[in-house]
């Protein structure tokens, strides 16, 4: 039996993030074939059905009959135990895309070749700046006319950010693609596939060293020109590969390949199990000290809550990213906001039938407890004498607001209620409108499915209909300086920017547009402002 630390050793807990449509699920599957998980690959359907707004896992798992629960897949892999967090892409992107970056260890971001870096990709990779964890990019669909490699390593560079490291460089790109150069092992590794679509198995992959004369065969006496070309261009820049740099999210290894095709995928998946972090330690606020992820005693914050599906059961699921020791099955464990000792059971209602509860659990994993409502979102759970607290989890900037106000009247109780529950959840964020009281509030989202799912809850669970009327402001930011330090009604300010408050106190100004925030940063010098609420 492979001991505790052995055990949180071996796992690897990480995200991809992407825009819609760059290869995410495509990547996600190629992962699962590599790996054993599945046998034969095939392209996930469903998102011009009426499934699109459902998680694209889940039609994984209807499709493969795999068990993904809707938070994560886990698998093995050359001893690696791999935890991959889902974050939502399409119209089910919300606020839970981003907090489950709070949960992952490294991030893996899926470029589309021909598109370079995109807005959703922009905002899931601020997110994960905030916690400095490492990122891999893999620039995919090379089976495609894609840019050119340098122009995609110089747009990272300058719209992220981050410095670029490539680790495998392309062999051409659309018909012309040949393959990639491993700048590691010094291979050429050469696609072979047709390069249709509809490619399922594994492809081939011949080894040949750079100048090689075979390789003119095999790649065609142009590419390996350029080959020789670029990789000189390469090894001369002087950006060294430095893991320390990657481990700390400054600088990203960059794979290039065609997810659909199979090709550059399992290069990718080796680089990154050899070079991603074991379960990164978090701090504890109490004594502003890293927990050790191996030390005997369990540990876990709640980073997101889901409603159960079954709507005769007001019972949700609260999943928790283990920070520290093992987590096994009806184990008791202080819920630190609660102030109270609990019992953790494993929620099976969301569960497939085929699938089984989770007996036990360790560091990096994540684990989905059944919630009788007692959980918010960045709730401590500990076991063990030595009490930790991890620290709130950010708020993320919506980027849809509308006007909610309750039709009838008399149901102000439950509409307060149901406002306030669905807000504990994390889907929406409400604001009060400074000097307005709670008939009409401001919501916010982060995906606009968001707002049709809140009217139907408060319908469906609340009894409460509410009209719904969109707001033009499309900004948001917090406010930082102190209440005594900054009074906010003494702000100068557009007419149209909104002065709000968050439900934990926090004040924030809703801005139109870009030059309404410009206009706020240039009248007010004072003035501090953030994208996240709520950082500790
Ligand atoms: P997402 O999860 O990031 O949104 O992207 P997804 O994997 O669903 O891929 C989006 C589309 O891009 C799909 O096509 C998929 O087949 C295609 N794709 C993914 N990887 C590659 C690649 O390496 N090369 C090429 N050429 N295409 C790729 P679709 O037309 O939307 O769906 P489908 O009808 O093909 O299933």
């Amino acid at each position: 039996m492979p001991s505790l630390s052995q055990q949180i050793a071996s796992r690897r807990t990480f995200a991809i993030i992407s825009h819609p449509d760059a290869g995410k699920t495509t990547l996600t599957e190629k992962l699962l074939l590599y790996t054993g998980s599945i046998q034969t690959a095939g392209s996930v359907k469903g998102k011009s059905s009426s499934k699109h707004a459902v998680s694209d896992w889940m039609d994984i798992e209807k499709e493969r009959g795999i068990s993904v629960t809707s938070s994560v897949l886990q698998f093995t892999y050359n001893g690696a135990c791999v935890n991959i967090l889902d974050t939502p892409g399409h119209q089910d992107f919300s606020e839970d895309t981003y907090r489950t970056l709070m949960a992952a260890d490294a991030a893996v971001m899926v470029i589309d070749g021909a598109k370079g870096v995109e807005a959703q990709t922009i905002k899931l990779f601020k997110v994960c700046t905030l916690r400095h964890i490492p990122i891999f990019t893999f620039v995919n669909k090379l089976d495609h006319d894609t840019r050119d490699p340098f122009d995609l390593m110089e747009e990272i560079e300058n719209v992220l950010g981050i410095g670029t490291y490539p680790m495998t460089w392309p062999i051409g790109s659309g018909r012309n693609f040949r393959g990639v150069f491993d700048r590691n092992s010094r291979h050429v590794i050469a696609f072979e596939g047709d390069g249709h679509a509809n490619a399922t198995k594994r492809v081939g992959e011949i080894e040949a060293e750079l100048g090689d004369p075979q390789l003119d065969e095999l790649i065609g006496e142009e590419n390996h020109r350029t080959l020789v070309d670029d990789v000189e261009l390469l090894d001369g820049a002087d950006n060294e590969f430095d893991l320390d740099a990657v481990r700390h999210g400054r600088l990203t290894p960059v794979f290039f390949g065609s997810a659909l095709t199979n090709f550059g995928v399992e290069p990718f998946l080796k680089d990154f199990l050899r070079l991603a972090p074991p379960p990164l330690p978090y701090t504890d606020v109490l004594s502003g000290e890293p927990v050790d992820p191996t030390r005997d005693e369990f540990s876990g914050f709640v980073f997101k809550i889901q409603a159960n599906m079954d709507q005769r059961h007001r019972d949700r699921i609260a999943f928790v990213r283990i920070c520290s020791g093992k987590f096994e099955r009806g184990m008791e464990a202080w819920h630190v906001q609660g102030d109270r000792k609990i019992k953790l059971a494993t929620g099976t209602s969301m569960m497939a039938d085929d699938r089984a509860t989770v007996d036990e659990a360790y560091a990096g994993d994540i684990v989905g407890l059944f919630d009788p409502g007692i959980f918010s979102i960045g709730d401590t759970l500990c076991a063990g004498r030595d009490r930790v607290q991890y620290p709130q989890i950010p708020t993320f900037a919506p980027e849809h607001f509308a006007r909610i106000t309750q039709v009838d009247t008399l149901k102000r109780k439950q509409f307060v209620k149901g406002m306030e529950e669905l807000s504990q959840e994390g889907a929406i964020q409400i604001f009060r409108e400074l000097g307005t009281g709670m008939e009409s509030v401001i919501v916010g989202a982060v995906g606009v499915l968001q707002f049709e799912v809140l009217e139907q809850r408060l319908q469906s669970e609340y009894h409460v209909r509410v009209s719904r009327s969109p707001l033009p402001y499309t900004i948001i930011r917090w406010i930082q300086n102190s209440p005594d330090e900054l009074d906010v009604r003494s702000l100068n300010l557009t007419r149209d920017t909104c002065r709000v408050e968050d439900w934990r106190g926090g004040r924030l100004l809703l801005f139109k547009s870009q030059w309404n925030l410009d206009w706020a940063i240039e009248n007010n010098p004072d003035l501090r402002l953030s994208e996240f609420g709520n950082i500790t």
